[in-house]
């Protein structure tokens, strides 16, 4: 019988092997990928929703390509902007899926981001040794808010015009400075062409630098640490005579295939939305939108898009005024309170445990009825108030904040599960 010939090396042929020696002489690129990829080990037991980082990474990208594409041909003047994106929309070629993959993609980058955020919420992995990672995906946030309202105006719709109105006017709500600070803010004495160039700036070159430099940061501060897990127990504490952990796996190729599939499953549902429900009736793009902006036409209703609607809600809900200074001034204040709150969650939690799933009843209750009240709030934003909706808005005002600032409490008071000592 012939001898089988000898087997190959598992790995790259010969002059790959080579060219990749040749780089790493002069750039540390197998020791990247092995700290970050083949030797990361990433806990074994990531589910459902360790999806969202990825998508969120995803999303990004595809909002980058999309938007250098969109700025090819749209023109940033007061006089120009609606027109351009009509001609997107119907004489480019392909524009209109161009127009509606961008517009999709925000709502689509908030839903993946706040599933994100709920995941950190769930299983404590805002807590030490994350706090970093969770302070710089609240910078995250905070940028991503700033950069859908700037693109918002864009279009130079109805809504986009009122929008921004509203919103800016609020800076006019601070004490003493109030009205030089809305003219600084527009750089006008009402929302002009040159609040749009400022906008349109911001929106396209600084906000998306932050974004990406941010989301860099993030994965670094991650990988310093590792990733948490949903059983919340820490595999650094746990390894073997190499030192890898022995809940660990590593990241590639095990995770590489896990969120590939997780990327197509989601793009399916993506393309879905993009080519049957761009709209999404009205929450994706709204109404008023489809006409220019007009300074003498108030839209009926002025709503933001879905993903800041907690928000206003809280902010219209806010109707007295205190120590002698006006009711928006504070609605202003509840606003960014509101905003800015998850970010002293790694404070607020003093459970010795970290997951959901071995806290006790009253942290469980009190997360549902944060996520309700988001909800609730969020819709409230969409319809007009009347003294009922504001009383509503204002129970779930309260319910909001008292997730957060009752947290020292209740996750001090109550009766935890045993976490497992090896991942379940
Ligand atoms: C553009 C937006 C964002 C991107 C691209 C992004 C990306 C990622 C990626 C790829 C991971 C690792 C995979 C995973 O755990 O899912 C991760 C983990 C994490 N992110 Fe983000 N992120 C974003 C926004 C945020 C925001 C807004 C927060 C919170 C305020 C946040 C907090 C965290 C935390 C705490 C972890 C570690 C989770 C764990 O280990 O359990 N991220 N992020």
């Amino acid at each position: 019988m012939a001898e089988s010939p000898p087997l190959r090396p598992v790995g790259p042929r010969r002059p790959i092997r080579r060219l990749i020696a040749w780089v790493d002489e002069r750039f540390p690129l197998t020791e990247t990928v092995e700290a970050h990829a083949t030797k990361y080990h990433a806990p074994k037991n990531f589910n459902f929703w360790y999806y969202f980082g990825v998508l969120a990474t995803v999303v990004l990208g595809m909002q980058l390509l999309t938007g250098v594409w969109l700025t090819m041909s749209y023109v940033p003047s007061a006089e120009e902007a609606f027109a351009s994106v009509e001609y997107i929309m119907r004489d480019v070629e392909y524009g209109h899926i161009i127009r509606y993959l961008h517009s999709t993609g925000a709502s689509a980058f908030f839903v993946v981001v706040y599933l994100h955020m709920f995941r950190g919420l769930a299983y404590g992995s805002y807590r030490k040794p994350r706090e970093l990672v969770w302070l710089i995906g609240m910078a995250i946030f905070l940028t991503l808010m700033a950069e859908g309202f700037f693109g918002y105006l864009l279009p130079w719709g109805n809504m986009s015009y009122w929008g921004a109105q509203v919103i800016v006017s609020l800076v006019g709500a601070v004490p003493f400075v109030g009205a030089d600070l809305m003219e600084w803010v527009r750089g006008d004495y009402l929302m002009s062409g040159i609040t749009l160039n400022r906008f349109f700036a911001l929106h396209v070159v600084a906000l998306p630098l932050a974004l990406v430099g941010l989301v860099f940061v993030h994965i670094v501060a991650l990988h310093r640490v590792g990733s948490n897990n949903p059983d919340g127990v820490e595999i650094k504490d746990n390894k073997d005579e190499h030192g890898v952990p022995v809940d660990g796996i590593p990241f590639h190729p095990y995770y590489t295939v896990h969120d590939f599939q997780a990327t197509v499953g989601f793009l399916f549902v993506f393309c879905a939305v993009v080519f049957f429900a761009p709209e999404m009736f009205g929450y994706f793009l709204e109404k008023p939108n489809f006409e220019q902006a007009d300074p003498l036409k108030t839209p009926d209703l002025i709503a933001p898009v879905w993903y800041y609607t907690p928000f206003y809600s809280m902010l219209r809900a806010t109707t007295f005024p205190l120590f002698g200074l006006e009711a928006r001034f504070w609605g202003l204040v509840v606003m960014v309170a509101a905003i800015l709150m998850p970010a002293v969650l790694p404070w607020l939690d003093r459970s010795p445990v970290k997951s959901i799933r071995y806290k006790g009843l009253a942290s469980k209750v009190m997360l549902a009825a944060f996520v309700a009240s988001v909800f609730v709030l969020g819709y409230l934003g969409t319809v007009h108030t009347t003294p009922l909706t504001t009383a509503l808005a204002q129970v779930f005002t309260a319910i909001y904040f008292a997730y957060f600032l009752l947290m020292p409490w209740y996750t001090r008071v109550e009766k935890t599960k045993k976490p497992p000592e090896r991942l379940t």
